[in-house]
C-alpha cells in the first residue's frame, strides 16, 4: 500500500510505501515488515527526499503524480544509494525531467552506473553544504557507512527536521507514522535495528552524532518506520549510549610468533587498542611462553588473535605446533582471527587462518564480515606488509573497533 500524502509539518509530506511482507534484507527476514519513507517538501522549488524500494517504483511514481506534476520537481535528494531508497529513482527521474539529483560524489558515481542516469543532471554535495530550495533551506552532512559508504543526511533548517535515511530507523510496517501515535513502546525495535544495522559501524555513528550535535532538531524523519517527533532527544541519546557499548569485561588473548619484530609490534598495538575498549588482553609470545599457560589463557578468553610472520611461505617458530593444539579445544562461542606482518606474499598468515577455520570458534574472515555487516574496510586475516606506521595504526584502530563491537554479542 502506498501511503497517502501525510503532512508531517507545514508543506512537508510523507509519501512512502508500507511493506508488510516478510522482507528479506541483508540475510535477515524482517518479520515485522518495514516502510520505505520518501518525503516531499512542497517548497518554491519542490524537492523529494529519497524514494522507495525498487519493487514499488511504478506504484510510487503514480502515487506521487496525484500530488504534483513530476515535471515541477526541482531536486531529488538521494541520501543513500541502497535500492530500498534509490530504487524508484529511475522511474521518478524519467518523469521528473527537470529535476537535479542531489547526492554525494560517490553516490553520483554509483547511481549513474546502477541506473544509467548519465544524462541526468547531478548536484554533488560536500559535507556541510547548503542548498536553497526557495522558501526553505537544506543542509547536508556526509555520514559514511551509515549505512554504506556514500551516505549523507539532510537537515531542513526552517522546520528543524532531520532526514537521516537509515539512521534512527525502525523496521516495522507501521501505519501510525509517528512515534507518539505508536500502539506500544518502539524502543526495543529501534534498539534492535541499531544493533543489527548501525553498531558494526559504531565509530561512524559517533562521528555522525558529533555532526548533528550542533543542530536543533525538532523531528527526525527516517526512511524506515516511525517518524520521531516526541522525545527526539531521548532517541538520539539511545544512539549515544549504544554506540559507547563495547566488549567491556570481555577477555582476549593475543598469541604471536615474530621473526623480525614487526608481528610483535602489531600484536602490541592490537592489545593496546583492545584495552582502550575495556577488553582485558593477555599478550603471549608463543616461542617463549610455556604451552600450558597459552592453552589456559585461550580457554579463559572470549577472543583469540593469533599472529605469525612468514618465512619461506609458511608460519614461523612454534605457531604450527601451538595452533594444532588450540584447534582441538572446545572454542564454541569464542571469536578468533589470524594476523601478521609479511614482506612479500604473507602465505604464513593464510596458512594460520586455515588452521583456525578448522576450530569450532567464530573465525573472523573478510567475507563473513562483509556478508554479515557490510563493513568493507576491516580485513581478516589481518595482513600488514612490513609495518607502515601511520597506516598500521589506522588499520588496527578500525579492526579493534569492529572486534569490540561484535564481542558484545559473543556468548
Ligand atoms: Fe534502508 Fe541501507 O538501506
Amino acid at each position: 500500500m502506498i501511503q497517502n500524502k501525510i503532512e508531517i509539518t507545514g508543506g512537508v509530506y510523507l509519501v512512502g510505501k508500507i511493506d508488510d511482507r516478510d522482507v528479506p534484507f541483508h540475510r535477515l527476514i524482517l518479520t515485522k515488515g518495514t516502510t520505505y519513507n520518501s518525503y516531499l517538501i512542497d517548497s518554491e522549488l519542490p524537492t523529494v527526499i529519497d524514494t522507495v524500494d525498487i519493487s514499488f517504483a511504478r506504484e510510487y511514481v503514480e502515487g506521487l503524480k496525484k500530488h504534483l506534476d513530476p515535471a515541477t520537481i526541482k531536486y531529488i535528494v538521494i541520501n543513500h544509494v541502497e535500492p530500498d531508497h534509490s530504487g524508484a529513482l529511475p522511474a521518478l527521474a524519467a518523469q521528473a525531467k527537470n529535476a537535479v539529483i542531489v547526492c554525494t560524489e560517490l553516490a553520483a558515481d554509483e547511481l549513474k552506473k546502477m541506473y544509467r542516469l548519465h544524462d541526468h543532471e547531478f548536484l554533488i554535495i560536500m559535507d556541510g553544504e547548503i542548498l536553497d530550495i526557495g522558501d526553505k533551506t537544506l543542509k547536508f552532512y556526509e555520514t559514511p557507512y551509515l549505512h554504506t559508504e556514500e551516505t549523507m543526511i539532510t537537515f531542513l533548517e526552517e522546520d528543524r527536521i532531520l532526514f537521516p535515511c537509515d539512521i534512527f530507523s525502525t523496521h516495522l510496517a507501521n501505519t501510525e507514522y509517528f512515534n507518539d501515535a505508536a500502539k506500544g513502546d518502539i524502543r526495543e525495535d529501534y534498539s534492535i535495528y541499531y544493533k543489527l544495522i548501525m553498531h558494526p559501524h559504531r565509530r561512524h555513528v559517533k562521528e555522525m552524532l558529533g555532526k548533528i550535535g550542533k543542530l536543533d532538531i525538532q523531528m527526525i524523519a527516517p526512511s524506515h518506520g516511525f517518524i520521531l517527533r516526541d522525545n527526539v532527544d531521548e532517541y538520539i541519546d539511545l544512539y549515544k549510549e549504544m554506540s559507547q557499548e563495547t566488549g567491556v569485561g570481555k577477555k582476549a588473548v593475543i598469541i604471536y610468533s615474530s621473526m623480525t619484530g614487526n608481528t610483535k609490534k602489531i600484536a602490541k598495538q592490537l592489545k593496546e587498542s583492545l584495552e582502550l575498549d575495556g577488553i582485558k588482553t593477555n599478550l603471549l609470545d608463543m616461542n617463549s611462553i610455556e604451552e600450558d599457560i597459552i592453552i589456559e589463557s585461550v580457554k579463559e578468553s572470549d577472543l583469540l588473535l593469533m599472529g605469525s610472520s612468514t618465512k619461506y611461505a609458511d608460519m614461523t617458530g612454534k605457531t604450527e605446533e601451538i595452533v594444532k593444539k588450540i584447534i582441538e579445544l572446545d572454542l564454541q562461542g569464542k571469536v578468533g582471527g589470524a594476523f601478521g606482518s609479511y614482506g612479500w606474499s604473507g602465505e604464513g598468515i593464510e596458512v594460520l587462518q586455515d588452521y583456525l577455520l578448522k576450530s569450532n570458534m567464530d573465525v573472523l574472515t573478510t567475507s563473513e564480515i562483509i556478508k554479515t555487516t557490510g563493513v568493507n574496510d576491516v580485513q581478516f586475516p589481518l595482513r600488514i606488509q612490513f609495518l607502515p606506521e601511520d597506516e598500521t595504526a589506522q588499520i588496527i584502530k578500525r579492526t579493534t573497533n569492529y572486534i569490540s563491537g561484535i564481542l558484545l554479542n559473543a556468548s
